[in-house]
Parts: structure tokens; C-alpha cells; sequence
């Protein structure tokens, strides 16, 4: 396995949190709770951002070498 395979799992970790929070999101009645699920949903979009970036770069620079 290289980072790019790593990496590629890292963002499907983070694809089944976001799931996951989303899933406990639409369970919660309480409005704080139910808010509180949706901003770790978001924050798991940026993760994955910031993961898919760290890839491009890193392909990038390999393909440079
Ligand atoms: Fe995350």
C-alpha cells in the first residue's frame, strides 16, 4: 500500500462518519443535537477536502520526478 491507497482510505473513513452523523442527525429530536450531527457532517466534507488535496499533491509531485 503507498499514501495514495492510504489516502484513499482515509476519505472512505470519512465518508461513513459523515454518514453516520448525517443517519444520527435525523434520529435526534433535540434541535442543539440535531445541529450540533450537522456541523460534523459538514466537517467531515472538509476532511475529505483536505485529503483529496494532500493526494493531488502528492501526485503531482511524483509525476514531476
Ligand atoms: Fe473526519
Amino acid at each position: 500500500m503507498d499514501w495514495l491507497d492510504f489516502i484513499d482510505i482515509m476519505v472512505l473513513d470519512e465518508k461513513a462518519a459523515k454518514a453516520k452523523y448525517k443517519q444520527a442527525g435525523r434520529i435526534a429530536t433535540d434541535p442543539r443535537i440535531k445541529e450540533l450531527f450537522r456541523k460534523l457532517a459538514y466537517e467531515e466534507d472538509i476532511h475529505m477536502a483536505v485529503l483529496q488535496k494532500f493526494k493531488k499533491d502528492i501526485q503531482a509531485s511524483t509525476t514531476r520526478a
